[in-house]
C-alpha cells in the first residue's frame, strides 16, 4: 500500500466508574477468595458501572478527554470506531450513539466486534484511513460494560471482569512530529470461536424465556484453553511487528498488553525477554475490561508521566474470536 501520510496517537482519555468491587465483596456473593483471585489472576478490585449507565455513556467521557488532550473539538473528528463486545444495543452501533452524544453529524461511525483486541482492531483501521488521507482525526474507543452480562453464579468468569472505557484520537502526523504509529498487525483464528462467547441473543439462539432462565445471555469462557493460546498469539503478533520493522525487544521502552491475567502478562514478558520494569500493569485495580484495558492503561501511563514523548511502546492483545493483534508506536 502507498502511504501518503503517517498516523500518530494525538490524544488519550479514560473513564472508570466510581463504584469499586473488591475481591472481598465477591467473597460475599460467590464461592471464591481474595487469595485465589490474587494469586491466580493478579486482580484485587474492579469498577462497576451504575444501573443507569450504558457503554456509550462511559465511551463519551473517555472520548471527550481524548479529544481535548489532542487539542481538538468534537467537530474535528471525521471517523468514529468503537471496539466493544458489550454495546448499548445489538444495533444500532454504539459508535452512532457516541456520535450523537458528541453533537456531531455526517461522519462515518461503526463498531468493531473483535473481543479484547477491539481497540487494537479499531486503531489498526484508523491508521489506514489516516495514512491514505481519507481521514485526519479518528476517534477510536475501547469500551466494555461486562458486569451486566456476567453470571454471578459462575466463579470461573464473574470475578475476572470490570467496566471502563479508553479512547484515543489517531491523527495525521506532520513531518516535524516525532510521534508515529510505526506498525500494526491484526489477525484471527476462528477455529476457537466458541471458547469465549455470549451464546444467546443473536440469530443462532434468539432470546426466549428458556435462554434467560439458562443464563445463556451471559459470558461463557473456557479459561484454561484460552490461557494456553493467549501467550502464543500475543508473542507471535509482537514478534511479527518487531521483525518487519527490524527491531528487537531492546528497542522497546514499554510493553503494554491486554490485562486478562497477571500470569499471562508475566509469561509473555519472559518469552519476549523484556525487562519486567518495562511492562505496564494495572490489572490489580481494574481487572479485565476487555477492549478497554489497553487504552485505559495507555492513558494512565501517559498522564502519570511513565510514557513520555518519543518512547517506543508495543501494545498487544488477544480475545474472543479468537482474535489477536499488536500496535507499535513512538509516542
Ligand atoms: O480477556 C479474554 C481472554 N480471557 C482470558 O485471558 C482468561 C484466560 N484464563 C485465565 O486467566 C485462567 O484460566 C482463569 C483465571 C480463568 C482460571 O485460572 P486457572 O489457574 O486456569 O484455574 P482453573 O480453571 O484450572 O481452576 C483451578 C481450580 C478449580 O478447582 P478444582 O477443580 O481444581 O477443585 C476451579 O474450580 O480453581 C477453581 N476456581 C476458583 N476457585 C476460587 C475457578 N475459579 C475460581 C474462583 N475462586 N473464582
Amino acid at each position: 500500500m502507498i502511504e501518503r501520510y503517517s498516523a500518530k496517537i494525538a490524544g488519550t482519555g479514560r473513564y472508570l466508574p466510581d463504584k469499586v468491587m473488591t475481591n472481598q465483596d465477591l467473597e460475599k456473593i460467590v464461592d471464591t477468595s481474595d487469595e485465589w483471585i490474587k494469586t491466580r489472576t493478579g486482580m484485587s478490585e474492579r469498577r462497576v458501572a451504575s444501573e443507569e449507565q450504558a457503554s456509550s455513556d462511559m465511551a463519551l467521557e473517555a472520548a471527550l478527554q481524548a479529544i481535548d488532550h489532542a487539542g481538538l473539538r468534537p467537530k474535528d473528528i471525521d471517523l468514529i470506531i468503537v471496539g466493544t463486545i458489550s454495546p448499548d444495543h445489538a444495533f444500532p452501533s454504539t459508535a452512532c450513539i457516541v456520535q450523537n452524544k458528541l453533537g456531531i453529524k455526517h461522519v462515518p461511525a461503526f463498531d468493531i466486534s473483535a473481543g479484547c483486541p477491539g481497540w487494537i482492531y479499531a486503531s489498526n483501521i484508523a491508521k489506514q484511513y489516516v495514512e491514505n488521507g481519507i481521514a485526519k482525526n479518528v476517534l477510536t474507543i475501547g469500551v466494555e460494560l461486562l458486569t451486566k452480562i456476567l453470571n454471578y453464579e459462575d466463579r470461573g468468569t464473574c470475578v475476572l471482569f470490570g467496566d471502563g472505557a479508553g479512547a484515543t484520537v489517531i491523527s495525521r502526523a506532520e513531518s516535524s512530529d516525532i510521534s508515529r504509529i510505526i506498525d500494526s498487525d491484526i489477525t484471527a483464528d476462528g477455529t476457537y470461536w466458541d471458547l469465549l462467547i455470549q451464546p444467546a441473543g443473536g440469530s443462532r439462539m434468539p432470546a426466549s424465556h428458556e435462554t434467560v432462565d439458562a443464563k445463556k445471555h451471559t459470558v461463557y469462557m473456557d479459561g484454561n484453553r484460552i490461557f494456553k493460546l493467549a501467550v502464543r498469539s500475543m508473542y507471535d503478533s509482537c514478534d511479527k511487528v518487531l521483525k518487519r520493522n527490524n527491531m528487537d525487544i531492546s528497542s522497546i521502552d514499554w510493553l503494554l498488553t491486554h490485562q486478562a491475567n497477571l500470569r499471562i502478562i508475566d509469561a509473555l514478558g519472559r518469552k519476549l525477554k523484556i525487562d519486567p520494569n518495562k511492562v505496564i500493569i494495572n490489572i490489580e485495580k481494574y481487572a479485565n475490561t476487555s477492549s478497554a484495558t489497553i487504552p485505559i492503561a495507555l492513558d494512565e501511563a501517559i498522564r502519570n508521566g511513565k510514557i513520555r514523548r518519543g518512547d517506543i511502546v508495543l501494545m498487544s492483545s488477544f480475545g474472543a474470536g479468537l482474535t489477536s493483534g499488536s500496535i507499535l508506536i513512538r509516542y
